[in-house]
């Protein structure tokens, strides 16, 4: 875990890169690679945030469910939500740490320090990194993580709708070499599930810990669990019905506000990119049998003794 952000604050500079796609280059803060444009706001974060004792941190790897998991939890929290998700896209109803939040990309749809109710805002800052913030307080955090295979193929189809790639898709043999070698954005992908499933148990009434799988078979289920971990237990199943349905990813993605190939101010894809298939084991139709085995083999190799699946 960090000891010293001011200390890396100072080495900004001199922080190693690597090529990840195209002309595009990662910065490595403590062994986890970041966009380049996102690193003075991570610093910004693990220097400035101060987690309220009744806040809740979606935090997880891109491409893993987190839009899926901020309107649940945007729901679960606040109720009365179906308006607010026909005309907001999850990404704007709660607002990512490193991106809107201490980003540089305009203001805050929420004013960190001016609200009354619960705050709720997401990160994929690692635990090695944001463990000590998230740990100053008796916030709740979320992780959720999913399937390594299924996690790169939608990082390669998201990567794909980036602004500035008319040169022609990202061949996926380039991205599988990335993935592997760990250099992807909030990368090594495998360092930062375990170190959340780690604190997750030592510290299970703090963090809870849940992946895209769970929460695909059993939807229900889990969103009663999360709304028990969070405080906040429904009380009438019909309720946990609504909020699985307006959350579902027909409801969801069927919205304007979500369909729309506009460009938002704080990434560079289009609204509509943040719902692609929705559903589990889409890697098997880009991945050959050869890549699976070698990405399966990594994920025991990684996983091993973390009384994990996969
Ligand atoms: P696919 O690319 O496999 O379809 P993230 O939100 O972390 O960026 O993850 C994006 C992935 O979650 C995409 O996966 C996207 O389609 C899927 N997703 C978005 N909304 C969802 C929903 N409501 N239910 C299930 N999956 C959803």
């Amino acid at each position: 875990m960090v000891n010293n952000v001011e200390l890396l604050h100072e080495y900004h500079p001199s922080l190693p890169k690597e090529n990840w796609w195209r002309d595009n280059t990662l910065c490595q803060i403590n062994g986890f690679w970041f966009l380049p444009k996102f690193v003075p706001s991570t610093f910004r974060v693990l220097n400035e945030f101060k987690p309220l004792n009744n806040d809740v941190i979606l935090a997880s790897f891109p491409k893993t469910g987190t839009t899926w998991l901020k309107s649940l939890l945007f729901s679960i929290i606040y109720r009365s939500s179906k308006e607010s998700l026909v005309n907001h896209n999850p990404h704007e109803l709660v607002p990512t740490l490193e991106v809107q939040v201490f980003g540089r990309t305009g203001p805050s749809p929420i004013a960190i320090d001016n609200i009354d109710s619960r705050r709720l805002f997401s990160t994929h800052i690692p635990y090695q990194l944001i463990g000590k913030t998230l740990d100053s307080s008796d916030c709740r955090v979320v992780y959720i993580t999913r399937n390594p295979k299924d996690t790169l193929v939608s990082m390669w189809h998201f990567t794909n709708k980036w602004k500035n790639v008319e040169d022609g898709p990202w061949p996926i043999e380039e991205a599988i070499e990335k993935f592997c070698a760990g250099i992807f954005p909030g990368g090594p992908y495998y360092d930062h599930v375990t170190g959340f499933k780690a604190a997750s148990l030592e510290k299970p009434e703090n963090i809870f810990f849940i992946t895209y799988e769970e929460l695909f078979t059993d939807t229900n289920t889990h969103v009663k669990r999360l709304a028990e971990f969070l405080g906040c237990p429904f009380d009438k199943e019909e309720e946990v019905e609504e909020v699985v349905k307006s959350c579902s990813f027909d409801i969801l993605s069927s919205h304007e506000v979500n369909k729309s190939e506009d460009f938002p101010s704080w990434f560079q894809v289009p609204y509509n990119s943040f719902f692609r298939q929705g559903v589990v084991g889409d890697h098997k139709n880009y991945l050959n049998a050869m890549t699976i085995e070698r990405i399966d083999a990594l994920t025991r190799d990684k996983f091993h003794g973390a009384g994990f699946i996969y």
